[in-house]
């Protein structure tokens, strides 16, 4: 497909990347194996969403929750999250060529200080671009990213910046990681789940969600179709008739 085969295409789309250890479950493999498929799986759908024209896109890589795995595997994601970083500072002219710009939305308190330091020279080395925007959510927790700017705002109460009254939906909106993004438009989870697992709850207020037992390593171009396709046909009413 090409962007121009759908009538409406969403502005942003986010994307639950689960079921990898089920995957690897069923081949009879370790759990990490099944994040390196999922890693794979992630750089194709990521790379196909740009080129239909998504400008924005949100992947969930890591939870705030996440750190409750086993230690091994909580080291393999993260591992194979450098490797991503590696790779696309190797691939910074092509990426820069298709105007790509990466954001790293999360709290970066625990997560190394090597990884964070490749993160902010991505960041930096991509800001000019605006073709597509590619979030990557890393030790990710919306509940967290809603309190972090509840305090921010509060600072500057006290500090005599801004008056209660002047607090509104905006505010908020600002001071979270996607700051001026549109909202989410199309929530994508695959693996049979259906919850939202702290993900996106104040950008994803009026997302459309679309669910599919694939796992996430089997996810694949036609499976990101349909999705788009379903999305063509609802009937959006935000409130109204
Ligand atoms: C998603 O796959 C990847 C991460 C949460 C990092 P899971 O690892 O959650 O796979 P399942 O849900 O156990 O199958
Ligand atoms: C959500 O998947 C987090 C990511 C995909 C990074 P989980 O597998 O962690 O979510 P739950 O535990 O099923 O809600
Ligand atoms: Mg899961």
């Amino acid at each position: 497909m090409t962007g121009s085969d759908f009538t409406v295409l969403p502005r942003h789309v986010a994307v639950i990347m689960d079921g990898n250890g089920r995957w690897a479950k069923r081949r009879g493999l370790s759990r990490s194996e099944g994040h390196i498929e999922g890693a794979k799986t992630f750089r194709r759908i990521g790379e196909y969403a740009g080129d239909l024209g998504i400008k924005h896109i949100t992947f969930y890589a890591f939870s705030t929750e996440n750190w409750a795995r086993p230690q091994p595997e909580v080291e393999a994601i993260m591992h194979l999250f450098g490797d991503y970083l590696n790779e696309a500072y190797d691939r910074l002219e092509e990426n820069r060529a298709k105007g790509i710009r990466l954001r790293f939305i999360g709290d970066r308190n625990g997560i190394s200080g090597e990884l964070c330091a490749l993160m902010d020279t991505l960041e930096g080395l991509t800001a000019d671009m605006d073709k597509v925007n590619l979030n990557i959510a890393i030790n990710y927790g919306a509940q967290q990213e809603i309190t972090r700017a509840a305090q921010s705002i509060a600072a500057d109460v006290k500090a005599g910046l801004l008056s209660p009254e002047e607090i509104t939906k905006d505010t908020i909106t600002a001071r979270l990681y996607t700051g001026e993004q549109p909202p989410v438009d199309l929530m994508i989870r695959p693996s049979g789940e259906q919850r939202i697992s702290n993900f996106l709850l104040w950008q994803s207020a009026y997302a459309e969600f679309w669910y599919s037992d694939v796992l996430w390593p089997d996810f694949t171009e036609r499976d990101f179709d349909e999705a788009l396709k379903a999305y063509e046909k609802r009937n959006r009413r935000f409130g109204g008739i």
